[in-house]
């Protein structure tokens, strides 16, 4: 068991749900990890799959891309906090069927259980996300970072607006975000709808955010989308504690110094949202 625990894939997981928790971002279950594997990462974890894998179960969705894959997933009501202290208990490895519409247990949950409730829509984000990046995206993150949720009440819920307020929020948040986030409306967490809205989100956009709900990030690795989420959820607090000054905001970073530090950087800023 404890080799499973020591392949880098697993290692980068446990890590991953250990910093999101130590930034409070997930009470109770709240919050998802997934994680698609390389040829490498299945060739250091099958000797540890069980035997007899699980049964089958429908997803409900398609993803044709992404038939014969496999993930590492968070368990549905599973805490973040206790997936560094009980990782059989609290995560899972699932093998997706050649269709592309089912999966089934090769590892972990052992006191049963089944992975997120949100895993159709982080199934259906890696498909839309492994054709938008050319295969490079191996990562779904959803958390509850409190100062983005905050922000869904008072700010309007665009694109636009998030996007410019979370870049005029920060410096480096054009760098880090030059696409810019997408917005989805309040909806009932883990059914079909609230997969296919993220999906038309995700076709754009690296990242988005679920209004009243969190934040749902994409990435080639654990770090990027730890630190694509990071760095969303910190430039949305400055904005909180700027508005929580109670003096509106007197100056800001103009939409030409964004077009500057897109120049001096080198990337690609979403020029349909700049005045
Ligand atoms: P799960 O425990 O099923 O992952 O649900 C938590 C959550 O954040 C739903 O959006
Ligand atoms: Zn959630």
């Amino acid at each position: 068991m404890s080799g499973m625990l020591n392949t880098p894939a697993m290692k980068g997981f446990m890590k991953t749900c250990k910093d999101g928790w130590d930034q409070g971002w997930h009470e109770r279950n709240g919050g998802n990890l997934t994680y698609r594997l390389t040829d490498a990462d299945l060739e250091a974890m099958r000797p540890f799959f069980y035997a007899e894998p699980r049964e089958w179960v429908s997803m409900g969705v398609t993803g044709a891309n992404l038939g014969g894959s496999y993930f590492i997933a968070t368990g549905s009501g599973k805490y973040f906090r206790n997936v560094e202290l009980n990782p059989e208990d609290s995560v899972c490895v699932v093998e997706i069927n050649e269709a592309g519409d089912s999966y089934r247990i090769v590892w972990g949950l052992i006191n049963g259980g089944r992975p997120t409730s949100e895993f159709p829509t982080h199934f259906m984000n890696h498909s839309v996300r492994v054709s938008a990046t050319g295969g490079a995206c191996r990562v779904i993150y959803h958390a509850h970072t409190a100062n983005v949720i905050a922000l869904t009440y008072v700010l309007p819920l665009t694109d636009r607006d998030f996007t410019r307020a979370l870049w005029k929020s920060a410096t480096e948040c054009p760098v880090v975000f030059p696409g810019g986030v997408g917005v989805v409306p309040w909806m009932v967490p883990g059914g079909a709808d609230i997969a296919l809205a993220t999906c038309e989100k995700m076709k754009k956009y690296e990242a988005s955010i679920w209004a009243q709900h969190g934040t749902f990030v994409s990435g080639p690795d654990f770090d990027t989308a730890f630190g694509l989420m990071h760095t969303i959820e910190k430039a949305a607090q400055i904005h909180v504690l700027a508005l929580s000054c109670g003096m509106g905001i007197r100056q800001t970073i103009e939409d030409d110094d964004l077009r500057a530090i897109a120049r001096e950087f080198g990337v690609d800023i979403r020029e349909e949202f700049l005045d």
